[in-house]
């Protein structure tokens, strides 16, 4: 069975005044969400702790935005997963397109993060898509396929999330059509060995356009930006009929 897993990446967004007084209004809206879904928020390290403790006896599950390959070491700037778990962390995202853009990730480090995430009990959710130019130069497929070979290399699919994040869709108000998210997603889902592998779309999800996402047969859930910072937008998202 494919979980439902909704999951908020608040990128660097968020003190923990902030982060507190968004779960005091988030949670109160989401009781009634039904229960076949997983609610997830993968905040900035300094709000784990916080959003942590204000997670007990509720259904949010905690995530982090990034982890690294080693245990322990110099490396200025890193975290580790077994800090994460420590805090309570059971999400991880891997291989954003803003960290293979802005920071260097490549197929390669992307591959060592999963594996370590894995090792340590965490369950990544690995970010694959491609570019306008990619996408106008008819190599979209060929470009996730290869993200995928690459960064799957010996990775269990058993606790493992995909997100299909098309860049041009991040944060630009233009959504990728549900219906091409859904064949895009669909290509993903043949790569893997796995049938049971969460599959998420995510770029520009927003409660007027969820509903009609969620509906598509090959999409599992959604890993939602700008929409998960507003405690009404990314509640009326969770609750999605
Ligand atoms: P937006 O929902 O702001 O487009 O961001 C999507 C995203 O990058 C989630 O990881």
């Amino acid at each position: 069975m494919r979980k439902v897993i909704i999951a908020g990446n608040w990128k660097m967004y968020k003190t923990q005044g902030e982060a507190t007084e968004f779960l005091m209004e988030f949670s109160s809206q989401i009781d009634d969400a039904p229960e076949d879904r997983e609610v997830v928020l993968c905040v900035p390290f300094t709000d784990l702790t916080t959003v942590s403790k204000s997670l007990h006896g509720n259904r949010i599950r905690l995530g982090a935005q990034n982890v690294h390959w080693e245990e322990c070491g110099a490396y200025t700037g890193e975290i580790s997963a077994s800090m994460l778990t420590e805090v309570g962390v059971r999400y991880v995202i891997v291989g954003h397109s803003e960290r293979r853009q802005y920071f260097g990730e490549t197929d390669e480090t992307v591959n060592m993060r999963l594996k370590a995430a894995q090792a340590s009990g965490l369950i990544p959710i690995l970010c694959v898509g491609e570019t306008k130019q990619q996408r106008d130069a008819g190599i979209a497929e060929k470009v996730i396929i290869n993200q995928l070979n690459n960064g799957l290399i010996g990775v269990s699919q058993a606790k493992l999330v995909i997100a299909y994040e098309p860049i041009w869709a991040i944060g630009t108000g233009e959504t990728c059509e549900s219906a091409e998210a859904n064949r895009v997603i669909g290509v993903i889902r043949a790569q893997l060995t796995n049938p049971d592998v969460t599959i998420q779309y995510g770029g520009s999800v927003k409660p007027s356009n969820i509903a009609e996402i969620m509906a598509q047969p090959h999409i599992d859930g959604v890993l939602v930006g700008g929409a998960s910072l507003a405690a009404t937008d990314f509640a009326g998202i969770v609750n999605y009929k």
